[in-house]
């Protein structure tokens, strides 16, 4: 059933995109966007800046290992102006794989921190996440305040975490690999390892409700998946929220680690005045209030108002490491989790 459904929809996006190629490549006045988001709040955005700018927005929206796929599969063919997924070890990827080009927009470089973007204009974060720590607060008294201290033998089988196939874990260790070499990153990968409370498993979501179920005392997701269980029903989650808190690690040191949901203009767009409009778009107040709310994100842009699931969360401090970093360090940290056995 699952196979079939994967594979239907695979034939519909083939049938989107050749109509895509066949129609509006060329024409003036549009942009073609391959996005591995899709929010409500998404179609305001769209909608704003058609309104404000006259350019049509035509949309493919897949996994972003199947737009990976596509792009590469379409050449110089492709209609894609604009790429938008999540993770700088993912847009690292894309960019490995000569998907993207370099832009130089005076707008998007004053507008986006230094360390949200590519330092040679291949990918602008467009809104951020945190990965944190939360816990169960009747049965955590002292929780982990760092990441350090998830490796620390005195959370043994309390910790929930996913996958090491899962990019958000390989862009963390990544993370602990630039700012303390890959002996010390690989070390903590180990205690993190001895600390899990069951074998690493499921989404950011399934360690949250783990914490609910009682089988995790504490778990590592990003902030929206709690945040967006604040915001809307999520089962399994929502009502308990209340019974969980968090903490945003390493507020005495490098701060909190923060990736991104990013935009790029791909290498061979047939519109790309248009498609560096619309990345500039993103960056204005409105659009990063719609953008970051739809995921319930932070917007990039310093003094854009928080919605409102977000704002209980907080604010922190965030580690300003380059996230080109994170990409460079992917494959050291796959071969880290491999070594020691982290499924
Ligand atoms: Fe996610």
């Amino acid at each position: 059933m699952f196979l079939n459904l994967k594979k239907s929809l695979a034939m519909l996006a083939g049938v989107a995109a050749m109509t895509l190629t066949a129609s509006v490549a060329h024409a003036d006045g549009e942009v073609n966007i391959y996005s591995s988001r899709h929010y409500d709040t998404d179609e305001r955005l769209y909608s704003d800046f058609t309104e404000a700018t006259g350019i049509k927005v035509n949309r493919i929206e897949a996994g972003a290992s199947e737009l990976l796929e596509r792009l590469k599969a379409e050449g110089a063919n492709s209609p894609a102006d604009v790429v938008l997924t999540v993770d700088a070890g993912r847009l690292w990827a894309f960019q490995q794989e000569d998907l993207f080009q370099s832009i130089n927009s005076t707008t998007l470089n004053e507008a986006i921190p230094a360390n949200l973007r590519d330092e040679d204009g291949n990918w602008y974060g467009i809104s951020q996440r945190a990965r944190v720590i939360f816990y169960d607060k009747a049965a955590v008294s002292n929780p982990p305040q760092t990441y350090a201290d998830l490796a620390d033998p005195q959370y043994k089988g309390m910790i929930c975490a996913r996958s090491s196939t899962n990019i958000y874990m390989l862009s963390l260790l990544a993370s602990q690999i630039s700012h303390n070499g890959e002996e010390a990153a690989k070390t903590w990968a180990q205690g993190l390892l001895d600390n899990l409370a069951r074998d690493p498993q499921g989404g950011d979501t399934d360690q949250l409700r783990g914490i609910v179920s009682g089988e995790c005392k504490i778990a590592v997701s990003n902030t929206y998946y709690f945040a967006r269980a604040i915001r809307k029903d999520v089962k399994g989650l929502s009502g308990s929220t209340d019974s969980i808190g968090w903490v945003f690690p390493d507020q005495d040191a490098n701060g909190t680690h923060v990736n991104i949901s990013g935009a790029a203009v791909a290498k061979n767009s047939k519109n790309k005045e248009n498609a560096i409009k619309f990345i500039e778009y993103l960056t204005g107040e409105q659009a990063q209030s719609y953008f970051a709310a739809g995921n319930d994100e932070y917007p990039v842009i310093e003094g854009v108002a928080l919605s409102s699931s977000v704002q209980q969360l907080g604010t922190f401090k965030a580690d300003d490491l380059g996230l080109e970093e994170l990409g460079k360090n992917q494959a050291a940290a796959q071969k880290i989790y491999n070594e020691i056995g982290y499924k």
